[in-house]
């Protein structure tokens, strides 16, 4: 079965026959199965991230169809596409934006908190299980600007799972690691897939990385090909 699909898209940035406009997809066809692990690759400016952001309803096709189980995404309101993201997408983020005024704990906790209110226990004790697995267990009260980028980029991986979304998009998630480190994020990813059945999108320049996914997609020329 199909989780998200991008049909026939095509992404112009800029007004549509301005000097200025630059189409980066072009009637681009990509199919992710649920359950799958599946990684885009390509050189800088291919069109990555904004495929990541298609996949996700961050962003909206000049052209085409995003359709997330076999439902056009078009026919949501924002209201509506912003809870779609947060019941169903976990993104990790080329640049991580954590919170500054907010701990560690809380940053990862944040999606949970949909309603307002508190985070319950279930939650922090996930919260808490995910820091350990990535090596942060007792950085958990501690503020993001005392952590290295490579520390930030793994609590905003823990926060991109913190709430089981059947679908992860990561840009980069691992960029900023030394290859070790890269490893166990990697790993946990993956374990994840296995064991929640989380269907994981990544974008990366890593080989190791792309190596480990089921498929590895390349962006040529605006479209989606077999590596
Ligand atoms: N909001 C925007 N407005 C105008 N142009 C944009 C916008 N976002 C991206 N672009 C352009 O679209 C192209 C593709 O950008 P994208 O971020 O998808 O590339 P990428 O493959 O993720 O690259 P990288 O590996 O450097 O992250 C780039 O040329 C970029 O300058
Ligand atoms: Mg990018």
């Amino acid at each position: 079965m199909t989780l998200v699909a991008l049909e026939q898209v095509t992404k112009t940035y800029g007004t549509p026959g301005a000097a200025d406009a630059r189409t980066v997809l072009e009637g681009a066809d990509l199919s992710i199965a649920a359950g799958a692990m599946e990684a885009i690759v390509g050189p800088s400016g291919c069109g990555k991230s904004t495929a990541l952001n298609l996949l996700g309803a961050l962003d909206v096709p000049s052209a085409g169809r995003v359709l997330f189980q076999g439902q056009d995404l078009a026919g949501l309101d924002p209201a509506a596409l912003a809870a779609f993201r947060s019941r169903h997408v976990g993104f990790i983020f080329q640049d991580h934006h954590l919170l500054p005024q907010c701990t560690v704990r809380e940053n990862v906790l944040l999606p949970t908190l949909a309603g307002g209110g508190r985070a319950d226990a279930a939650a922090i004790e996930r919260a808490d299980t995910l820091l350990g697995r990535v090596g942060l267990g007792d950085r958990a009260t501690d503020w993001p600007h005392h952590l290295s980028g490579g520390e930030r980029q793994r609590v905003a991986v823990v926060r991109a799972l913190i709430n089981r979304p059947e679908l992860v998009l990561a840009d980069e998630p691992t960029g900023a690691l030394d290859e070790r480190t890269a490893d166990e994020l990697a790993t946990l990813l993956i374990d994840l897939n296995r064991a929640e059945g989380t269907t994981l999108v990544v974008v990366t320049h890593q080989k190791e990385l792309a190596a480990r996914m089921e498929r590895v997609h390349t962006v040529h020329d605006g479209r989606f090909q077999a590596a």
